[in-house]
């Protein structure tokens, strides 16, 4: 990461919320723990809820203390993170109400040399997006002699329509190149590291294609349910939280081209180019490719879990899905043919974001297919919690003629580091306070992502789809299974206790065929 050169101030709204006090405050204070923010530099917490700024900076402090990876060092560089710390309580909705935050944010840059450059960090509920970009407009805040940008969370827009209209909106306060649309995960050590692995190692890039790659499973199972999310996750689901946004992030950098040059939008412009490759489902074929689900009361460990409609908020005949599963195809020259599997859902039995490689099996004819008795090389790479990867490969037992056994050639990536590597929202905030934009969301993936989602949620609408039930603590309704075994594969599975051990499938040590 990248050391800050220039003063600026941080405006977060939702300054006392969950994410604020999760990830956002113990982000800024690992980078000014590790010496990447300019020593002139502050954050103005925006509320609704009237608050002294000691009382702020009290919260702020618990929330590091909570959540940081590090812990809080005291001393003067403390210090100096605390008190660059205000609070302004106003009425988001209400332009008049910006005086009093310009006021604040003018105050801190007239201690800064002058220098006037200001970040704007959304953490808001999404219908709020539009009025406080436009309410920074109105309220003088966007007219600075330096430099400003406009961090917004997720979810940008419901569909595509009402993302278009709220990018209408964010368009006359801000430049496209002043956006910030974050995807958290391509902040992750390990999505960052896709290209990397892929564009850097001769071993890989020759086989990344249809000739060689027999398909591709992207898994983001979580072990929590919906929490107190109600709210939000009933108009939103499986699909809009987590498809939209996250998998098929996942799935762009597995599928991208080399770009030309390692410039952002040369990089964006090959993303995006997958979006466009793309197989859209038209609603009626939804059924065919997509399964939905929805979490039933079970057990998760050894203890009892309510069903997704006994949530607090939920309604009792909720039909909001909780899982999804899909098979998607990347109809280019170089995935032509390949299936790539996804899924995602709640209340899982294991926490964990991974894709697996599977390789084409070797050819049938040859001796040492051992009459298909062997497994085919996958290559696993752990995206959370933990961070790696792994190449499963065929190698003789040791002291036998020719028993094959599966080998695991593991890379740690987090294993070394104190505290654990630096967290999404550390690395995407130092990037946008470096005005780099390579790993935010463009306009066009956006709006392209949509469109692969609209059908498939009216379909759903439509109910012309079953909304299947899976037991909380299981892998989700057993209707997914009939979209791999069309293509002859299974999911596999990454061992409960380590992130490298065998898939289910090898543990025997000797591969098996399915
Ligand atoms: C968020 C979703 O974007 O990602 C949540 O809104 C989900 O529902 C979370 O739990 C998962 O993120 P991570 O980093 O824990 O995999």
């Amino acid at each position: 990461m990248r050391e800050s050169k220039q003063p600026f101030v941080m405006v977060l709204f939702g300054a006392t919320g969950d994410l604020a006090k999760r990830k956002l405050f113990p982000a800024l204070y690992a980078l000014v723990r590790d010496g990447l923010i300019h020593e002139q530099f502050a954050v103005v917490g925006v509320g609704r809820s009237e608050m002294d700024t000691a009382d702020f900076r009290q919260m702020v402090q618990e929330a590091i203390r909570e959540n940081s990876r590090l812990s809080i060092q005291e001393g003067q560089q403390w210090q100096n993170f605390i008190n660059s710390i205000d609070y302004v309580a106003i009425d988001v909705t209400k332009s008049d109400t910006y005086g009093k935050l310009k006021t604040v944010v003018d105050g801190r840059e007239k201690l800064m040399d002058g220098s006037s450059n200001r970040l704007f960090y959304l953490s808001l509920a999404p219908e709020l997006f539009g009025t406080v970009a436009t309410n920074l407009r109105l309220g003088g805040l966007t007219q600075n002699q330096g430099w400003k940008r406009l961090i917004i969370e997720k979810p940008f827009g419901k569909d595509l329509e009402s993302a278009q209209a709220l990018n209408e909106v964010i368009s006359q306060s801000f430049k496209e190149e002043e956006v910030y649309r974050i995807d958290h995960y391509l902040g992750k050590e390990m999505v960052q590291n896709i290209e990397i692995l892929r564009f850097t190692n001769m071993l890989f890039e020759p086989v990344w294609n249809n000739r060689y790659i027999d398909n591709v499973q992207i898994t983001a199972s979580e072990t929590l349910g919906v929490e107190d999310r109600a709210s939000y996750y009933e108009h939103s689901g499986a699909l809009r939280d987590m498809v939209q946004n996250h998998m098929l992030q996942m799935l762009m950098m597995v599928c991208m081209e080399p770009p030309s040059k390692f410039e952002t939008e040369a990089i964006r412009d090959e993303k995006v180019k997958v979006l466009r490759s793309l197989r859209r489902y038209g609603e009626d074929e939804v059924s065919q490719y997509v399964v939905r689900g929805q979490y039933s009361a079970g057990q998760m460990k050894n203890q009892p879990v309510l069903g997704y409609r006994d949530e607090p908020n939920v309604a009792p005949d909720s039909d909001t899905e909780t899982f999804v599963a899909a098979k998607l195809f990347v109809n280019n020259f170089r995935w032509s043919g390949v299936p790539f599997f996804i899924r995602t859902g709640k209340r899982m039995p294991k926490k964990t974001t991974e894709i697996v490689i599977q390789f084409k099996e070797v050819p049938t004819l040859n001796n040492f297919h051992h009459g298909g008795n062997i497994g085919p090389n996958l290559l696993v790479i752990n995206i959370n919690p933990s961070e790696g990867m792994t190449l499963y490969l065929n190698a003789k037992k040791p002291g036998t003629d020719d028993e094959v056994v599966t080998i695991a050639m593991d890379f740690c990536n987090n294993c070394e580091i104190e505290g654990g590597s630096p967290e999404a929202y550390e690395r995407l905030i130092n990037d946008a306070i470096h005005g780099d934009s390579t790993f935010f969301t463009r306009w066009d993936e956006v709006s392209l992502a949509w469109k692969f989602v609209d059908p498939i949620r009216r379909a759903w609408d439509k109910n012309l789809v079953p909304l299947h039930e899976y037991q909380a603590g299981t892998w989700g309704p057993k209707a997914v299974n009939y979209l791999l075994s069309e293509d002859n594969t299974q999911w596999w599975y990454v061992n409960e206790k380590e992130a490298f051990t065998l898939p289910a499938q090898m543990q025997d040590g000797v591969f098996s065929r399915r």
